[in-house]
């Protein structure tokens, strides 16, 4: 059976000591369950705080960017290598603002990858449609074209280790959630991609997150949804409380 994942995606928000915090709030309501992964994505500054925070808790933490290449010049970047040698286990791959703000295109997606699957971290790749590509119906060409090349090269010893978000763009900080019918005629989409792309049981196996204005009031009912195996959470993860009612649920 696939695991339910609940990832809260930081961006740049929580110093080291807002991270200490947080997470004695947090860990103070929280117990792992099996079937279910909790990810924190933490800025990077804040990672060896979150791992020191949550050792043995039942909680992975990860990066929210890495660059392409192992080691070398890239002023400013996240080393792969280094955010594992740090204790993570995880890492997001061409979240949209990654995209959009920072102009990762569909092949840096596919290098990051496969550089994180090099180094042992986790990737979790995000794919979702901006408003005008759903007016045009354009959902499922974008979202294909993103796992297309963004997977090109997963072998299949890859698969295990990749989990898929599905966050529309028109979502992310809005709080224009997608209806639980739009979230989940996506994510069955992406599993018929992936059943095409890598058979049937990568595709049942295959943990795919909702993600984009997620919050404690609205998630249920979405989760009951075919398909939807989790959520990518980013303003309402902020609060220990608020994401623990993911958790708890
Ligand atoms: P949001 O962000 O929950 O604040 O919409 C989600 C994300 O960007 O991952």
């Amino acid at each position: 059976m696939r695991q339910f994942v609940l990832a809260a995606n930081w961006k740049m928000n929580k110093t080291p000591v807002e991270t200490a915090a947080f997470f004695q709030t947090f860990l103070s309501g929280f117990s792992p369950s099996p079937g279910r992964q909790t990810v924190f994505f933490v800025p990077a500054l804040d990672i060896t705080t979150a791992i020191g925070a949550t050792n043995g808790r039942g909680v992975g933490i990860g990066t929210q960017n890495i660059h392409f290449e192992k080691k070398g010049a890239f002023t400013g970047e996240n080393s792969a290598e280094a955010a594992k040698a740090a204790g993570c286990e995880w890492t997001l791959v061409g979240h949209s603002e990654r995209r959009s703000l920072f102009g990762e295109t569909d092949l840096i997606t596919a290098k990051k990858m496969k550089l994180a699957l090099e180094c042992g971290l986790k990737p979790m790749l995000c794919v979702g449609e901006s408003l005008d590509e759903r007016t045009a119906g354009e959902t499922m060409k974008v979202v294909e074209r993103q796992l297309t090349v963004g997977l090109e090269a997963m072998t299949a010893a890859d698969w295990a280790s990749v989990t898929i978000a599905y966050e529309p763009v028109w979502a992310i900080g809005t709080g224009k959630v997608a209806t639980p019918e739009q979230a989940s005629e996506v994510h069955t989409a992406i599993r018929a991609w992936l059943e095409r792309r890598a058979g049937a049981e990568v595709a049942a196996a295959m943990p795919i997150l909702y993600g984009g204005s997620a919050k404690p009031e609205n998630f249920r009912e979405i989760a009951s949804q075919k398909n939807i195996d989790g959520f990518l959470v980013g303003g309402a993860s902020l609060e220990a409380d608020s994401f623990l009612k993911f958790c708890a649920w």
